[in-house]
This record gives C-alpha cells, structure tokens and sequence, in this order.
C-alpha cells in the first residue's frame, strides 16, 4: 500500500492520462504499457476503456478505439465468415483471436495463447452499443457490416464451452461469457434491428439459468458450485439477470463473503494461483459499483477508497495487489516467469474511472 493516498481529483485526472497514453495511433488501448505479456490489445479490456473514456467527456478516444475494432474485423472479414460457417466443429485454436498487435494484425503467433473467449467480442458489441447511443447518430454502413460479423460469430459459437475471461478453461460454459454473449446479442439485435439475434440471446440466457445455478446462486461454470468475481457483469454491465433478483442478491453475497478480503479487496476466485491469487483492482471497482446501484453508497465509497489507497507514488493502478496472497508460495514463480505484477493495468483505471462516474464523485 503506497505511504499516502492521492486526491480523488489526481488519480482520476491521472486515470485518464494513462488510458490515453496507452491509447496506440491505431486507437487500441495496450493492455499494460510496461508489462511485456501484456503489450497487445484485448478487446475486453479495450472496451471497457472506451467505455470509461466515454463517461469521462473523451467521446474522440473512444471512437477512435471503436473505429479500430471496426477497421481490424473488416481486414479478418473472410476468416470471420469462414470461422462462424463452422462454428459449431472448429477445433478451439482456430477461433477467432482475443488478442491483437497495437496496429491491428492479428498476433504473430509466436507464443501459445488460449484465444478462444468469445466474451471479448459481446463485450465489444455492448460497448459499441453504448457508445453509438451516446454520439446520437446512426450506424455507418460499414459499421454495420462489422456488427453483423462480430454478432454472427458469437450466435453461431455462443453455446459453446470456451475459454473465460481469465483465460482459463476451455472446456467448461462460463457464467459471465454467457452474460457476454447474450448482453452482445441483445445490442446487436437493438442496433441492426434483428430480432433473430435477441432470441438466440434467450438462449444463451436460458442455458445459464438451467446450468449455472446452483443452491439459488450464479455460479463460475457448469461444473462447479464456486463463486467467481466476474459474476458480478451478470448484472452490472451485462443486465442478464437484475440486480434484485434473488439468483444475483445472493451471488453477489457469496462473493462478497468467500472473495472478499477484510480490508476491502476483491479476488477473482478460490483457488487463484496467479502471483498467488491477491486482490483485484477492477473487481474491487465492481464490488463498489453494484453496491452503489443496489443502495448503498457508503460499502461503494469504501471500495473507492480501498483502491485509492492502492495507487502507486506515480498514481499507478496495478492489476493485483499482494496484501493477502491465497497462496503465498505461488508468488514467486510469477515474479520470476514475467516480473512484477502488470502496473499500471489500463482495465485497474478504467474500471476506477466508471466506478467514480457512477458515484458521482470527484
Ligand atoms: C486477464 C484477462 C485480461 C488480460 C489483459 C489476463 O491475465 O486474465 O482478463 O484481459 O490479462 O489484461
């Protein structure tokens, strides 16, 4: 924990600069500027930028990150129709990538990469959705043609077992790629005007209510009775399930009581063993912003200051924090495989930044 803790209005001022910095000419977003395994563009974490830069009056940033995406789909557009014709019997390393090179390619391929995660692009077609709401105008033509593509690959693969948001098992159905799924369905069909795609949504939606549920919560996967931090999206951005209903009252509880850390972190999940499993900024944030939107200000104010507290002498956000390792002797082996924890994370600020606009504070 840093010696001092910064003024709201310099880590969010500081916040900004680092999204912007880390924005490439191309207008991705890098995931961590100093941290070599992360020097790619994913497009989960890129929306999620976008998206903060949106709620922090830099509309021309975001922008510039949608007009990326759109740019690279459309120069993959043959390997996009190809991968969705055969969705349902493509071996997982021939899916569409997660990650890409700041200019766009495609990565070089070089080192292995589970890329198979689907919630990157509904992710992105949220965030599309959110942002083209915000500017006020119609679709572009080939905009269109990019949301048609990247909505026809997550409904022709969206009931497949993927890889989730951590990147970790392939073959499992993940609670919160789900959400991704169907929340990126839902804005596809509400910007194409194509009913088609809501109802494969329900379907997605269906299969996590009948396979995802356990003992009246969410839970991570379909083979599993653990909770997940990233079960949270369920209703904060992603609206599959709302935020009094039962089902999500008590998930968000259980992640509450089982990732919660006493001080006021968030975990990803038991069992986490990367850098030995700390505290995550960007769940901390979401801890902060469904407690804000469920009534109760003060437990988000706490969460905001928790992470305040995080910020490095730079007003860096990292992407873990150490305080309480699940695992202590599985730190070192990630400090030795690729260094110190990625700092400043893009995703740690951009979450921080949507958790203070939705509060309100500054
Ligand atoms: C995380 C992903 C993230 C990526 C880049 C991975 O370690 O599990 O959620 O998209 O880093 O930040």
């Amino acid at each position: 924990m840093s010696p001092t803790t910064p003024t709201r209005s310099a880590l969010i001022e500081r916040s900004v600069r680092i999204l912007l910095d880390g924005q490439a000419p191309s207008g991705a977003f890098v995931a961590s500027p100093t941290y070599a395994t992360y020097r790619f563009a994913w497009l989960r974490d890129g929306s999620f930028c976008a998206d903060a830069l949106d709620r922090h009056a830099q509309p021309e940033a975001a922008a510039a990150f949608h007009a990326w995406v759109c740019r690279t789909i459309l120069a993959m557009r043959p390997t996009v129709e190809r991968v969705t014709a055969a969705a349902r019997t493509m071996g997982a390393a021939a899916m569409l990538p997660t990650r890409f090179e700041l200019d766009g390619r495609t990565e070089s391929g070089e080192e292995d990469w589970p890329n198979f995660q689907l919630d990157g692009y509904g992710t992105w077609l949220w965030a599309f959705a959110e942002h083209v709401e915000r500017r006020g105008t119609d679709l572009e033509d080939h905009e269109r043609i990019v949301v048609e593509l990247v909505a026809g690959y997550v409904a022709a693969a969206g009931d497949r077992p993927c890889y989730d948001c951590w990147e970790e098992l392939v073959e499992r159905r993940h609670a919160s790629t789900l959400a991704a799924s169907v929340a990126g369905l839902r804005a596809a069909a509400h910007l194409l005007g194509d009913h088609e795609l809501a109802t494969v949504g329900s379907v997605l939606t269906e299969i996590l209510e009948r396979d995802l549920v356990r003992d009246g919560a969410f839970v991570k996967h379909d083979a599993t009775d653990s909770v997940d931090g990233s079960l949270l999206w369920l209703a904060l951005p992603f609206r599959v399930v709302a935020l009094d209903d039962p089902r999500f009252v008590r998930t968000a509880e259980r992640v509450e009581a089982e990732l919660g850390v006493p001080d006021g972190g968030v975990r990803r999940y038991l069992g986490d063993t990367f850098y030995g499993g700390g505290e995550w900024i960007l769940l901390t944030a979401w801890s902060g912003w469904v407690h804000h939107a469920a009534g109760r200000p003060e437990v988000a104010c706490e969460r905001l200051a928790w992470i305040e507290a995080q910020a490095s002498e730079d007003l860096e956000l990292p992407e873990q924090v150490g305080e309480h390792p699940q695992d202590p002797a599985r730190v070192a082996e990630w400090l030795q495989r690729w260094g110190p924890v990625a700092t400043p994370l893009l995703w740690s600020h951009a979450m921080y930044l949507t958790l203070v606009h939705e509060i309100g504070a500054r």
